[in-house]
């Protein structure tokens, strides 16, 4: 077999180790949220079983009505994809080619290196400041005339920092045409510093702006895989263009616009992740441990002076799974996503033993 050549330059997807282990585990690595699907979202899904022989809507047009009936936005502008992972990889297909330049922050999310490997564009990675936040000056400061695509992470994964919209909108303003933003906001609805709907307005200022969002966390979907993005309708005809057009499930098209009803359910879920989210800073603090501002559903945290493989892996070996910080782009952290107040106790049980 011979096969591309980027293929070499591609990194393999850090997987957290959850799904060899057996016993009961608590899976504090991926953000998810410890809550499945509420009951109407079940009997959704349930109610697509009987007709699976069908092939899914390719245009996946209940689920964009239903995103833009929540958004305001037209459903024109409402692309939706196989988790918003697909259309991530689809909009880098679709903007970036060799000799085009990709920024992004780091650590940041992981996926963010493919987009350039895959497309042999040239990534410019420009590291997070001191607190772990996105430096806007200097990402601004490495746009060029080959920039096509800038990738913001807010509130940032692994980091779990955010940045005010505001601050966000100035960038945005002061940037060139020829430039594409994905804002992406996978836990958007963590973020205490902002009302989700704040950033609806920047798309108001900004037209081709584009906002990342997922049905993986906050609505308890990400084995389903359902994600979208809102920007121009010229962005949602080119990620369309680039993807096979069945990628995204009959199952998860129908539970996604359900999901996206239930917004009383939404606050209830982000409201237990923010008692969760200070009893654990709480906990961690009392343990001599710092960890960054967090505005998402998990604390990346600083081990100081402590092996961090000794750690992790003592955690594991607790049948607790946490993510070292090495695989996310910064050794000697670890990221916990919170999870009940049963789990998060016994994440802590087992840390206080490692210790
Ligand atoms: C920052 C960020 N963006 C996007 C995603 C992808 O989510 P999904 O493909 O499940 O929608 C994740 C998942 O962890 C994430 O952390």
């Amino acid at each position: 077999m011979e096969f591309n050549r980027r293929l070499e330059e591609i990194p393999v997807y850090p997987a957290a180790s959850t799904y060899e282990h057996s016993g009961e585990l608590v899976k504090l690595a991926s953000n998810e949220t410890p809550w499945g699907p509420p009951p109407q979202v079940i009997s959704a899904i349930q109610a697509r079983v009987e007709t699976l022989n069908r092939y899914p809507d390719p245009d996946k047009s209940v689920m964009r009505r239903a995103i833009a009936d929540r958004t305001g936005l037209p459903a024109t502008r409402v692309a939706v994809g196989n988790g918003s992972c697909e259309i991530l990889m689809a909009a880098g297909e679709a903007l970036l080619e060799p000799g085009a330049e990709l920024v992004y922050a780091w650590p940041s999310f992981s996926m963010y290196p493919r987009l350039a490997a895959q497309s042999g564009a040239t990534p410019v990675r420009v590291p997070l400041d001191a607190e772990g936040r996105h430096d806007l000056a200097e990402m601004a400061r490495q746009v060029t005339v080959a920039t096509r695509l800038i990738l913001l992470c807010n509130p940032n994964n692994p980091t779990a920092t955010a940045l005010p919209v505001h601050a966000i909108d100035a960038f945005l303003a002061d940037l060139p045409r020829h430039v594409t933003v994905i804002l992406d906001e996978a836990y958007v609805e963590f973020n205490m510093l902002q009302d989700p709907d704040d950033s609806l307005d920047l798309l108001a200022r900004h037209p081709d702006l584009v906002l990342l969002r997922t049905f993986s966390k906050v609505y308890g979907l990400a084995g389903l895989r359902a994600g979208y993005a809102l920007g121009s309708e010229k962005f949602r005809l080119a990620v369309d263009r680039v993807r096979q057009p069945f990628s995204v499930s009959t199952v998860a098209q129908a539970a996604a616009a359900e999901a996206i009803r239930y917004q009383d359910e939404v606050e209830r879920r982000v409201e237990m992740v923010a008692i969760e989210r200070l009893h654990l800073e709480l906990e961690l603090g009392e343990r001599g441990l710092e960890s960054t501002e967090s505005q998402a559903n998990f604390a990346w945290v600083s081990l100081g002076d402590r092996e961090e493989a000794d750690v992790v892996g003592g955690l594991a070996e607790r049948n607790v799974i946490v993510r070292g910080g090495t695989a996310l782009g910064q050794e000697g952290m670890m990221r916990v996503t919170y999870g009940t107040r049963r789990e998060n106790d016994r994440f802590l049980a087992a840390l206080d033993e490692v210790l």
